[in-house]
């Protein structure tokens, strides 16, 4: 290693460790866009781009580790990507398989910080082997209790919510008498699958390559309190120089609110 990228590693170790003293954002979210886009700028293939894409869920993953964010939700795959052309989604899943594989395995990142994986969505359309992965990834962290990763695949919000309330009418509803006053907010939102899998509520909603869209994601979490972030780079690219000026201002803004129920009070 340089000397230059020596200091370099330093300095980002040392600027995160004095972000993670002020507030940290307890889950954040992340809609990785742009692998596509990432690739046809650098005359790559979409494959490669989505491995880029990979990697980058990676560096993003560990800086939150160092940061001790509580939980991460990332977008990996949404129930419509089934509409891309078949060789796209046979090399996203392999990759998906592949990748769940590596990810988990002893002494690699979610091992490394203690992380639990969860996967969120219709997983009965996932291909077998990538369902058999799935399962093994998600068993072999399982008393990992120091952070949780959510990797939400195949995933709508519009599906997250009718399954939620689904199960609110099927388990509510019927259970003891016909009571429509089972059916509110609260009872919804505790069967969600973030929320089934424990997930605290969502402070910080990035998405990145420049569209201005949730794209159902998170449209159930991302409240009022829900700092959204839209930002131009695309997912591979995207590091610490991004997320750092975003982390700014939710401490920013934790601070104000701080400051001024101090002064309510
Ligand atoms: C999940 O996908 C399967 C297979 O297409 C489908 O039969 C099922 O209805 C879906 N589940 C939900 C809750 O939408
Ligand atoms: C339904 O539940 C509400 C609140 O729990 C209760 O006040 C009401 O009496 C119930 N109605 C019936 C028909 O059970």
């Amino acid at each position: 290693m340089s000397l230059f990228s020596w200091l370099q590693t330093q300095l980002s170790l040392l600027l995160l460790a004095v972000l993670a003293a002020g507030p940290v954002p307890r889950h954040v979210a992340f809609e990785m866009d742009g692998n596509r886009r990432y690739a046809r700028k650098s005359g790559k293939r979409v494959e490669e781009g989505h491995t880029a894409g990979f990697y980058a869920l990676r560096r993003v993953l560990e800086i939150c580790m160092r940061l001790k964010v509580g939980c991460v939700t990332v977008y990996a795959f949404s129930i419509e990507n089934f509409n891309r052309s078949p060789a796209e989604v046979d090399a996203l899943m392999k990759l998906a398989e592949e990748k769940l594989r590596e990810i988990s395995r002893h002494g690699a990142l979610l091992d490394k910080y203690g992380v639990r994986l969860n996967v969120l969505g219709n997983k009965s359309l996932l291909p077998p082997a990538v369902q058999a992965a799935v399962e093994e990834a998600e068993g072999l962290t399982r008393h990992n209790n120091k952070a949780v990763l959510n990797l939400c695949m195949p995933y709508t919000s519009r599906h997250e919510i009718t399954t939620a309330v689904e199960s609110v009418v099927r388990h509510g509803l019927f259970s003891d008498g016909a009571n429509v006053s089972k059916i509110n907010e609260q009872t919804i939102d505790d069967h969600l699958m973030t929320s089934l899998v424990g997930t605290p509520p969502l402070d910080i909603f990035i998405r990145t390559s420049g569209v201005k869209r949730l794209s159902g994601f998170m449209q159930w979490q991302c409240c009022e309190h829900t700092q959204i972030q839209m930002i131009d780079t695309y997912w591979p690219d995207f590091g610490l120089s991004d997320l750092v000026p975003i982390l700014l201002d939710y401490q920013r803004k934790v601070w104000t609110m701080g400051r001024t129920s101090a002064k309510a009070s």
